[in-house]
């Protein structure tokens, strides 16, 4: 066993160091992503939650009484570092999601590393149940990175129209695995870098479905006790997943995870 805290002199890491180490999680192999003779070429996902110490992903409905403002430059940062920002339907509605922007200085770190355009926000629904008059899908362009949609031919026609016309894309997907569906019409795209930021359901189908390759994991440092989502949503896995620590940082009590999803189960 290694002490971790109380702390025995090691320095904050720089912000050339903290993207340093982020990055290379787009660039590590893993069994997760890249070549799959069933599916063609597929893009690494990373994924990115926030959880209390108990496992609970919101308090009362929003993820961010679990938040700290390190947390929020991680969040940021993954997102520069991403070439697709996914997000399932239910935190599109709840968190009110925007377009992606960055602050100057991750815009520039981006730019810097030769990444592109800002990533766009993919927002992933079967049924398409969302209102399309409010943000996401109402924010101007400009500034902002790009929208697009990511359906199932059984959402209703009415709502297909309505997001054709406000996203800059719209894919139909209607293979059997939609998770895998939704990574390879990205990765046609040439979106290699893919970051899933949840929700909880939306996380449990990308894992299910092997499609993950690391987890940025936040433990936030409170108990919040029974409430509406955990971190993997209502449903369980069939089987536990074993998560391989890459590293560990922390600041003002929050810990800060990166975990590699193992090729092996627990
Ligand atoms: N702690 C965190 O880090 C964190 C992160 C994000 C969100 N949240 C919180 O999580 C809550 C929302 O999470 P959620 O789990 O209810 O919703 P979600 O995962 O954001 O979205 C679920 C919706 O996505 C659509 N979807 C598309 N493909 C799916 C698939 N393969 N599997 C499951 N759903 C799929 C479904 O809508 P269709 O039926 O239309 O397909 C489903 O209703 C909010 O309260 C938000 O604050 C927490």
């Amino acid at each position: 066993m290694k002490q971790l805290l109380p702390d025995t002199g090691r320095r904050d890491l720089s912000a050339d160091e903290l993207w340093g180490a982020y990055g290379s999680v787009y660039d590590a192999s893993h069994s997760a992503g890249g070549t799959d003779s069933g599916r063609g070429t597929l893009p690494r996902v990373v994924a990115n939650m926030v959880t209390s110490l108990d496992g609970a992903a919101t308090i009362r409905g929003r993820s961010g009484p679990l938040s700290s403002e390190a947390d929020q430059y991680l969040f940021k940062l993954l997102r520069a570092q991403s070439d697709a920002v996914v997000v399932g339907a239910g935190t599109v509605a709840v968190e009110r999601y925007r377009r992606v922007r960055l602050p100057g200085e991750l815009a520039g770190r981006r730019k810097q590393a030769g990444l592109g355009s800002l990533p766009p926000l993919v927002v992933v629904s079967r049924l398409l149940a969302l209102d399309f008059s409010t943000p996401p899908f109402t924010d101007p362009p400009d500034e902002a990175g790009g929208l697009i949609v990511v359906t199932t031919p059984s959402a209703p026609a009415e709502q297909m129209e309505a997001a054709a016309e406000v996203a800059d894309r719209l894919i139909v997907a209607d293979g059997p695995d939609f998770p895998a569906d939704v990574t390879s019409a990205l990765g046609e795209m040439g979106l290699e870098r893919v970051l899933c930021e949840g929700g909880p359901r939306l996380l449990h189908s990308f894992l299910r479905s092997g499609l993950v390759s690391h987890v940025c994991l936040t433990v936030a440092p409170l108990l919040a006790g029974a409430q509406e989502l955990s971190l993997l949503g209502p449903e369980a896995l069939e089987r536990p997943l074993r998560m391989d620590p890459v590293h560990l940082l922390e600041q003002a009590g929050w810990l800060f995870m990166l975990l590699r999803v193992s090729a092996t189960d627990a």
